[in-house]
């Protein structure tokens, strides 16, 4: 029953973090419930191969609907469940992240782990969603600035997520295609100057975008899982 949020800025790799991590902590066994909290831009259900009737669009349009008809299980992945939202939905002030945040509050108690994929950017209107968060995981691409400004650049975003969101924040750098030095004075100026635990680097592995393209996560391919597995043991060994 632990809550965590997958934040950053557009394109670093939130929901496929999200879809692949969740797969594999199902496949180690915790009953995992994937929310697509993205209410704008909605794609989790691509990324895990869904094309579901109901989401959490129609929940939000009608709070009478019964609940369960928004979680569908995995076809392949024992464990593992999904809130999608609906990409064609239209935006509309009916869509409100409190009545998203209730309904998380509400099933999370039937989950070992939820993981909730957030919109991009700042969550300013998603706020409500992350007080009940107990953890965020705060996704940072570090190959989008030049070098020379890099840690200012990721000084800024960590403060601005510290500031507007939740103390319990970690930090996963996701494909940096950037020098290895550059890389690993980044993780120790976030770790020691920012004083913000770094859950780990996911390098730019082709797998990942593979897995994206096939709509599978990467844990269905095989043993041999890498970094992405080795965040989610961490994930249950520190939080669950
Ligand atoms: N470690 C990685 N290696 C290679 N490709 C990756 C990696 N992580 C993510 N990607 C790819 O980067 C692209 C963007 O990822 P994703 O859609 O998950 O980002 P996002 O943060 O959810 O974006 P948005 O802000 O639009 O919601 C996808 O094609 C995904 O497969
Ligand atoms: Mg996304």
């Amino acid at each position: 029953m632990v809550v965590e949020g997958i934040t950053g800025l557009e394109g670093t790799g939130k929901t496929a973090l999200t879809a692949n991590i969740g797969a594999c902590l199902a496949m180690q066994g915790i009953r995992t419930l994937l929310v697509d909290a993205d209410l704008y831009f909605p794609n989790l259900g691509f990324h895990l191969g869904i094309n579901p009737k109901y989401t959490v669009h129609s929940y939000l349009k009608d709070h009478e609907m019964e609940i369960k008809w928004l979680i569908f299980p995995h076809r392949h992945i024992k464990n593992l469940y999904l809130m999608p939202g609906d990409p064609n939905e239209e935006i509309h002030r009916r869509l409100s992240f409190e009545a998203l945040t209730g309904l998380v509050e509400y099933v999370k108690e039937y989950y070992g782990v939820v993981l909730i994929d957030f919109p991009s950017g700042l969550p300013i209107a998603a706020r409500p969603l992350i007080s009940g968060l107990d953890y965020q995981i705060l996704v940072i691409d570090p190959s989008t600035v030049p070098l020379r400004n890099l840690q200012d650049w990721v000084g800024s975003i960590v403060g601005k997520f510290l500031h507007l969101g939740h103390p319990n924040l970690w930090v996963v750098l996701n494909k940096p295609l950037i020098p290895k030095k550059a890389l690993l004075s980044l993780e120790r100026f976030i770790a020691n100057e920012l004083e913000v635990p770094l859950l780990g680097t996911i390098p730019y592995d082709p797998f990942i975008l593979e897995s994206t393209y096939a709509g599978t996560p990467v844990c269905e391919w095989g043993d041999d899982l890498g970094v992405i597995t080795e965040i989610a043991y961490t994930i249950e060994e520190l939080f669950v």
